[in-house]
């Protein structure tokens, strides 16, 4: 058990936002799958599975994209680039695919219908109603899966939030009709040496109420 700690928090500490990627460097095909695992496995508010990733390795493409993701480097240096995506119209109430996850529990028919009210419901007291916002945290909880998982992999990462939503979802032609870009994420290998992190402490973070 001690050493599952070390091992784990030891991947926590190596986990930074890695800002350039050493290019000659790829991730294997099995190491990624095993990332990908990981938020396959990741939990989903009501088990909807609304996010599905677009996985880029090509590097025409790549390039093709940096601008819009503020000319940051790790676009065109990373190994894999990953584009979360929210299923905006598959997660409304009632939809097909809402009537189809609540169908796969294998419930009576009468106790699906209670489940979608349930869910019918909770989209009502969402802030906004905004469906796209509540997919996209689900796709966050992903993505801090992934890069954990990477991290555990000797695999450097580095979430980006930097980038022009509209023009993204232009150019890699996204259906906006039925789903949103939520997030992109680079994995890859580093090149420059880590530099220092810096957390409150746990006292600062936590309030204990014993
Ligand atoms: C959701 C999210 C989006 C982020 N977007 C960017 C980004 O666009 N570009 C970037 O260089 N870093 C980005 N970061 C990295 C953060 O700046 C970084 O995690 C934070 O400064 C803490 O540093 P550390 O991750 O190295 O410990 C993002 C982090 C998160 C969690």
């Amino acid at each position: 058990m001690q050493d599952l700690k070390q091992t784990l928090l030891k991947a926590y500490e190596f986990r930074h936002a890695c800002k350039l990627f050493d290019e000659s460097k790829k991730i294997s095909d099995k190491d990624f799958e095993f990332v990908l695992e990981t938020a396959r496995l990741s939990p989903t508010s009501f088990g909807m599975e609304g996010v599905r990733l677009i996985v880029i390795t090509n590097q025409e493409l790549k390039a093709k994209l940096k601008p819009l993701c503020w000319n940051q480097n790790q676009i065109d240096s990373c190994s894999h680039l990953v584009v979360f995506k929210t299923k905006t119209k598959d997660l409304k109430p009632y939809s097909e695919w809402t009537k189809a996850k609540f169908a796969q529990r294998g419930l009576a028919q009468e106790a699906q219908d209670k489940y979608m009210q349930v869910y019918a419901n909770f989209h009502k007291t969402l802030k906004s109603d905004d469906i796209y916002e509540w997919g996209t945290r689900q796709a966050y909880i992903m993505f801090s899966s992934m890069i954990t998982s990477a991290a555990l992999l000797g695999i450097d990462s580095c979430p980006i939030e930097g980038f022009e939503k509209e023009n993204l979802e232009k150019t890699l032609e996204i259906d906006l009709s039925e789903e949103e870009i939520s997030l992109v994420c680079t994995f890859g290998y580093r090149i420059n040496p880590q530099p220092a992190k810096f957390r409150l402490s746990l006292d600062e973070m936590c309030e204990f109420k014993q």
